[in-house]
């Protein structure tokens, strides 16, 4: 789903998030591991208002690992425990309760110390469009649940989706804007494929990627695509095309005359970034 998003649409995404926040104790904030701060809202704290959180880093499979784990550090001294998860094959989705029980802990306590049974848990997951929240409300309830989302017209009560017997999910997730004034983070979300390519131009999507990975991923680009020598001057564009122009050869993004198809070439390292097919790739670094 991609919304294009207006001032309207933000305050009623707002407004929407603040009603089912009345309802629930602890927030699961989604992000992706690959950008986490590009793939964060940018009034989050504001928005959520001091719940107890767990930060997930989705996509994890697409990730770096080392990178993710230099995240989880960065997330941990903000004082936000954080999570790597694969919400699409399920991994580490397990891990997700007993970290949502640690934030609760100490209500469950006093309820416990008072005499009363603690209730379960209620939970709602937030993020930007794309970032996998239905994906792992499934995972979660372990049955397809019908994506009705938040439209205008849909009127539905809220519906609670037992996770064990210890906690509770809000079945529609609350769906926040990304930050789009920033002109990398709107290339890290279209390279990723959280925003429409065509919002921005596909080659300078691809020329953005290209410029991260010969600077933080060279021996991979130059194994798989077969690319000698790569440009030691990240601001030298003609050496980047000759590299886009390397793979476009090695994967057959030729037109007529021998010549290479660079906008063909961009669609393909823009699919092989997302489908994982360069490696586990992260576009965005804490340090
Ligand atoms: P949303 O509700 O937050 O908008 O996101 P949704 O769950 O619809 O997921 C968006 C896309 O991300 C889906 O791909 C989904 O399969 C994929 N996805 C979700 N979690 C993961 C993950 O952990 N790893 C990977 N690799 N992909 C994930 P799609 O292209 O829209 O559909 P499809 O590929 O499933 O056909």
């Amino acid at each position: 789903m991609t919304i294009q998003w207006f001032p309207g649409h933000m305050t009623k995404a707002r407004r929407q998030i603040e009603e089912k926040l009345k309802l629930i104790d602890v927030v699961i904030e989604l992000l992706d591991a690959r950008i986490p701060l590009s793939s964060r809202n940018p009034m989050v704290d504001e928005i959520l208002k001091g719940k107890p959180r767990l930060v997930l880093l989705n996509k994890n499979d697409l990730a770096d690992p080392q990178v993710t784990a230099e995240w989880v550090k960065y997330f941990a001294e903000q004082g936000l425990p954080a999570l790597p998860i694969d919400a699409a094959n399920g991994t580490h989705v397990k891990e997700i309760l007993p970290r949502v029980k640690q934030l609760w802990a100490h209500k469950i306590e006093t309820m416990l110390r008072k005499g009363i049974n603690p209730r379960a848990i209620r939970a709602l997951i937030v993020g930007i469009p794309n970032v996998g929240k239905s994906t792992l409300i499934n995972q979660l309830a372990g049955k397809k649940i019908a994506a009705t989302g938040d439209k205008p017209g849909v009127t539905k009560g809220q519906q609670w989706i037992k996770v064990g017997t210890e906690m509770d999910l809000l079945d529609t997730p609350g769906i926040l804007w990304p930050k789009f004034e920033d002109q990398m983070v709107g290339m890290r979300l279209a390279a990723t494929g959280a925003i429409k390519e065509e919002l921005l131009h596909l080659d300078d999507v691809a020329l953005f990627t290209i410029k991260y990975m010969v600077q933080h991923y060279g021996a991979g680009i130059q194994e798989r695509f077969g690319v000698q020598e790569l440009p030691e001057d990240m601001e030298n564009i003609q050496e980047m095309v000759k590299v886009m122009e390397a793979i476009g050869r090695k994967r057959g993004a030729i037109v007529s005359g021998g010549k290479v198809d660079l906008d063909k070439a961009s669609l393909i390292i823009i699919r092989d970034l997302r489908a994982g097919k360069m490696g586990r790739i992260s576009l965005e670094r804490p340090f």
